[in-house]
């Protein structure tokens, strides 16, 4: 079988790759970890420069990747085949290095049915066995049938012994349908993690704008629960969308956010208000929202979370709103085939 080498600038790293391998796959296989969220095109974390060589751009999405980057050589790495040798550049993602990515059992310690589509489950994980994970990360379950569905931990890595995972119920859908339907407290689970590199930068002292839709909203608790810990005095400018008042799961738990920190500001979003959500708030788009209040975004840091479409218009809006391209970080929530 032939054996594809990639050369990672401006690191010097070698790896090499299976035919058929993206260049992701290929480097964590290596233990070198590539920047990366959904793995699916959707969110644009993994991309980065082909300096040599050709690759299949395989499923990349033309709102993540767009035909002028193609051109530009950029390459989404998550779905990026190299065709021979190739040399690529990427930013290493530093923080979550040397956090080993472990397989792991854990019991459903709590069901709580936060939304009408929202279910929080907590997991107990195993006794004496410390879980290191960064705020922003996900887990992937590993179901039946080698299914897996991921989910972003919304707990803050100081609770310890446990995570809670917030569960969205989409029809049809593998994992949802249970933990909607015959999933119980004290059944055991398997999953994979931490993954991503979508994690709270704390290395700088930039605000920060946090905008969630739906249970993209779960990342960013991790993030305000690890922020209060720490007394940050950085300001923080939280956006949450949601279509009606229904949606708007955990509203409750961002005021409590907002309350106990002056440097924590809380603005809810609806986009499709009808007179039973009896709401008096902000309407439209989350991000647009967002934009409204910080024209300015060049010296955020920006945490957007959510469907796939938001992230993108996200991405696109902010940039032109000033926010430096490695100041963005998305995660964005594609749902997975069955
Ligand atoms: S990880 Fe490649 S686009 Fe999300």
């Amino acid at each position: 079988m032939t054996v594809i080498q990639i050369r990672l600038e401006p690191s010097g790293q070698q790896f090499q790759a299976d035919p058929g391998q993206t260049i992701l796959e290929a480097a964590l296989a290596a233990g070198i970890t590539l920047p990366y969220g959904c793995r699916d095109g959707a969110c644009g974390a993994c991309k980065g420069s082909i300096l040599a060589g050709g690759v299949d751009h395989g499923k990349s999405r033309p709102d993540t990747l767009t035909e002028g980057e193609r051109a530009a050589g950029k390459a989404l790495f998550c779905c990026a085949v190299p065709q021979g040798d190739v040399v690529i550049e990427s930013r290493a993602a530093a923080g979550v290095a040397n956090i080993p990515v472990r397989k792991l059992p854990a019991r459903v310690q709590r069901l709580e049915r936060a939304a009408e589509d929202v279910m929080v489950m907590t997991l107990k994980l195993p006794a004496n066995d410390r879980f290191v994970f960064l705020p922003g990360q996900f887990v992937d379950l590993l179901l039946a049938q080698g299914k897996r569905r991921s989910y972003s931990i919304a707990s803050s890595p100081s609770r310890e012994g446990e995570i809670e995972l917030h569960i969205r119920h989409l029809e049809g859908g593998f994992f949802s349908g249970q933990a909607f339907a015959t999933l119980k407290e004290k059944d055991i689970l398997r999953f994979e993690g931490p993954l991503g590199t979508t994690y709270l930068r704390d290395d700088t002292d930039r605000p920060i704008l946090m905008v969630g839709g739906g249970t993209g909203f779960a990342p960013l608790q991790a993030m305000l629960e690890t922020l209060l810990e720490k007394e940050s005095p950085r300001p923080v400018h939280l956006y949450v969308g949601a279509r009606t008042r229904s949606g708007l799961y955990r509203d409750e738990l961002s005021r409590r956010f907002a309350a106990a920190s002056r440097n924590i500001s809380y603005v809810p979003v609806l986009s499709e208000a009808t007179p039973a959500c009896q709401w008096s708030g902000r309407t439209g788009l989350v991000h647009q929202a967002a934009l409204t209040d910080l024209p300015d975004l060049s010296g955020f840091d920006a945490y957007v979370c959510g469907a796939p479409a938001m992230v993108d218009a996200a991405r696109r809006d902010f940039a032109a709103a000033g926010l430096p391209e490695d100041r963005f970080f998305a995660d964005a929530f594609t749902v997975a085939a069955n």
